[in-house]
């Protein structure tokens, strides 16, 4: 798999043509039955081995977006929405995606700090749509609010700058009025980098991994959720990464890497490892930490992103590669993820590799002072109550109803409060926030080190305190980033005024 410089060449590998040699070249998907989940609750989804999905491959490179303006510091480009047929399982009709640009994940778009974009969006879904910028810190109006869809046939253009100081890695997703969801697995969703001109690890390869969730039906087609994916968050058999189903990469002993992840899934929480390598992580959703920490695994809610550097060592004994560790959200309906699962095998590569040094110190974060407001955000469920299950502040979502009425340029400290069963994973749009401390079983502990951030998972019973300024005018929606419970109702309002 070539690194260095993966970001631009070899852009035209979509989705389509590596599955397409992918099953050409299969040999058995059978023993690997173990990693589809078992019991799935009140009704049975297909069994992985059952299904047969090509697995194995190289890790696809995702394809870049290509810039059809010439002038410096503007990117300009049009993305469109739209069905796209994809042959997944040997001898079955091809399952149909819907696409940006009919690619899965959708081409990513990678800009610097200061640019200017101007997207110009077609909409071919038979449904309304927007798209949503998740994490960037640009102007209300072209963030994609669900009060701004785009109707079926029609189009848009999204224009914004970014502000220097936003490097970092993001993503852009449909989010429409009770649709986003359904949008999203079967298929929208695409990258989006921000690159500084003095990013410290700009000497390191980098490597790209979105994490998404497939789940089919027995006919090989995108599964409709179910009741048990509405409560607990849909989950699919097959765990992907940039849409390929465990596949390979190949790490140079000594070879140091950097990685940046997605969780693009729905509604898991992925505790994800790489025992026998060293693993540091360098950077959170609004990009690099202050410092590089140790970490032996680290647990990235669903829509929260890190990058990580990873150093191949290959210590015997240990797994395969990337690993998605057990954890258990507090799901209602659904088996919770007791075993290990793989979503990427790592190949020692043929000759050592020389380490490429790691700065000590990457960049300075400010912590934000002292707050002029402060809120409380309860999160709660109400399971007697199917048309309002999943509530803030004992309310379901309303699109005429702000919640808060902020300022901009103001310091907020919010504490998100989960009164329920489940983990509910936070988040917030236009801005960065920081996150100060976690209460459980009555007692507080302090983050342990300051980060930019967008998601923040709470955990059942926990109260997380976070602070956040919102530097734009304008409605920002905040909600559980289980698409599901968003689409549910989990989700208000915050009006910032100038
Ligand atoms: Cu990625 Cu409002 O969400
Ligand atoms: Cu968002
Ligand atoms: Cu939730």
């Amino acid at each position: 798999m070539d690194r260095r410089g993966f970001i631009g060449a070899g852009a035209a590998l979509a989705l389509v043509p590596l599955l397409r040699q992918a099953w050409a070249a299969q040999p058995s998907a059978v023993d690997h039955a173990a990693m589809g989940h078992g019991a799935m609750g009140a009704e049975a989804a297909p069994a992985a081995a059952g299904l047969g999905l090509p697995f194995g491959r190289p890790l696809p490179s995702l394809a870049a977006l290509p810039n059809q303006s010439a002038r410096p510091g503007v990117f300009q480009a049009g993305l469109s929405a739209g069905a796209q047929p994809v042959p997944l399982l040997p001898g079955k009709p091809a399952t149909v995606f819907w696409a940006y640009n009919g690619q899965v994940p959708g081409p990513t778009i990678e800009v610097f700090e200061g640019d200017e974009l101007r997207l110009h969006f077609e909409n071919r879904l038979p449904q309304p749509t927007t798209i949503h910028w998740h994490g960037l810190p640009i102007p209300a109006d072209q963030d994609g609010n669900p009060q701004d869809p785009v109707p079926p046939g029609q189009s848009r253009e999204y224009r914004f700058t970014l502000p220097q100081g936003c490097a970092g890695s993001y993503w852009y997703h449909p989010h429409p009025h009770g649709h986003t969801a359904e949008q999203v697995y079967r298929g929208l969703a695409g990258v989006f980098v921000v690159k500084s001109r003095s990013d410290p690890l700009a000497h390191l390869p980098e490597q790209r991994l979105v994490l998404s969730d497939l789940k089919l039906d027995a006919d090989g087609k995108i599964a409709a959720n179910s009741e048990a994916d509405r409560m607990d968050g849909r989950e699919g058999q097959f765990l992907l990464v940039n849409g390929a189903w465990r596949p390979h990469l190949t790490l140079g002993v000594g070879e140091r890497q950097r990685w940046r992840v997605w969780n693009a899934t729905s509604a898991r929480v992925l505790k994800l490892a790489l025992p026998g390598h060293e693993l540091e992580l360098v950077g959170s959703d609004g990009g690099l930490l202050q410092r590089p920490r140790r970490i032996d695994s680290l647990e990235l809610p669903p829509g929260a992103r890190a990058e990580l550097v990873v150093t191949g060592r290959f210590a015997p004994g240990h797994g395969a590669g990337l690993l998605a560790l057990p954890y258990r959200r507090g799901k209602m309906m659904s088996a919770e993820q007791e075993e290990t699962l793989t979503l990427l095998e790592l190949r020692r590569g043929a000759a050592a590799v020389a380490t490429a040094p790691l700065p000590a110190r990457l960049r300075k974060i400010e912590p934000l002072g002292a707050p002029a407001v402060r809120r409380r955000v309860v999160l709660s469920e109400d399971m007697a109550n199917p048309a309002a299950m999943f509530l803030i502040n004992g309310k379901t979502f309303d699109m005429a109803r702000a919640d808060f009425l902020g300022k901009v340029g103001v310091v907020e400290e919010w504490e998100i409060v989960n009164e329920a069963d489940m983990d509910h994973p936070f988040h917030i749009h236009g801005t960065q926030f920081q996150t100060l401390a976690r209460r459980n079983d009555g007692v507080w502990r302090e983050e342990p080190f300051l980060a930019w951030r967008d998601v923040a998972n709470v955990s059942a019973g926990e109260t997380l305190r976070l602070r956040f300024r919102q530097d734009m005018p304008g409605l920002r929606m905040f909600h559980c980033h289980i698409l599901e419970h968003e689409d549910a109702g989990m989700m208000g309002m915050l009006r910032v005024e100038a």
